[in-house]
């Protein structure tokens, strides 16, 4: 790795703080704003991986990420944090299935009915597919277009191959596993073409995305927004609501909660439901 060492910046200057003036250059280096992240917990990850790096300080290791494409795939690793799992905290799917989906398909406008799902913040992808898998079960008639969109490309390109190794299939349910990923010699599984048509994946911030209102039935975006200031993850809940129909859900992680829901024209629906008004 080669560490730049140029002198101070005009951006240290304007910004005032060294953490901010490294924000605004990683901005202009890959368009991610880390200032809306939560500060604390951001800039302890990321000045203990720089300390690990051999780096003078942020602006020197700022310089090095705009020309080492290597070293900018190390530190998205650091700071994009992108755990995730088939079937992940399973008493949420065990909801989508036996309720959720088949409400949202029966209350659905049109015949067949559609089910326009997205997963925001959808990491490799393991939360679109287990959707899909649990869809083809829950509302085999339906129409179900499944939307996964991640700020990070290289998850959104992984995402596309719907291939996941044993520990991400973990916690999945044995036999609809098998019934919907195929096992391959390396321990591996493959989502099956039936669910590769169900889903579609595209590289997007989260933070300006302005989908149309009304344009999905159901909105995944678990444990995305926990790294966001809390203004920054209101809003964003607000965007999120606006992008439901009447009728439709919004699905937050197992420990998330969105404040004041009314505002949004949510009702809560059970702890980590939330219902179009
Ligand atoms: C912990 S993973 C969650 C994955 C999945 N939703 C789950 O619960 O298993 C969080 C994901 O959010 C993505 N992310 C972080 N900031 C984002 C943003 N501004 N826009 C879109 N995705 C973002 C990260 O790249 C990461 O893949």
């Amino acid at each position: 790795m080669s560490v730049a060492t140029t002198p101070r910046n005009e951006a240290r200057r304007d910004a005032g703080d060294e953490y901010e003036a490294f924000c605004l250059l990683f901005r202009r280096v890959c368009g991610i704003d880390l200032l809306q992240y939560k500060r604390g917990q951001m800039e302890r990850r990321i000045r203990s991986f720089v300390a690990t790096r051999g780096a003078r300080d942020l602006l020197a290791y700022a310089a090095t990420l705009k020309s080492d494409k290597a070293e900018l795939e190390r530190f998205l690793d650091r700071v994009t944090i992108n755990v995730s799992q088939l079937w992940r905290n399973p008493e949420q799917w065990e909801t989508l299935e036996e309720t959720i989906l088949p409400d949202l398909a029966e209350t659905a406008p049109t015949r067949p009915s559609r089910v326009r799902a997205w997963s925001a913040g959808c990491s490799y992808g393991a939360e679109a597919y287990t959707l899909a898998a649990i869809a083809r079960r829950a509302i085999p008639r339906s129409l179900v277009t499944i939307l996964g969109t991640d700020i990070d490309a290289r998850m959104v390109a992984r995402a596309r191959t719907g291939i996941f190794s044993a520990e991400d299939a973990r916690d999945a349910p044995t036999a609809t596993l098998a019934s919907h990923f195929a096992p391959a010699a390396d321990g591996r599984w493959h989502a099956s073409a039936e669910l590769k048509r169900l889903v579609r994946f595209e590289q997007g911030d989260l933070l300006r995305a302005a989908p149309e209102a009304g344009s999905f039935d159901l909105v995944l975006c678990r444990n995305t927004v926990i790294y966001f200031n809390e203004d920054v993850r209101d809003a964003l809940h607000g965007r999120l609501a606006a992008s439901l129909r009447a009728g439709g859900r919004l699905v937050v992680g197992a420990t998330e909660r969105v404040s004041e829901p009314a505002r949004h024209g949510l009702a809560p629906d059970s702890p980590f439901v939330y219902r179009k008004i």
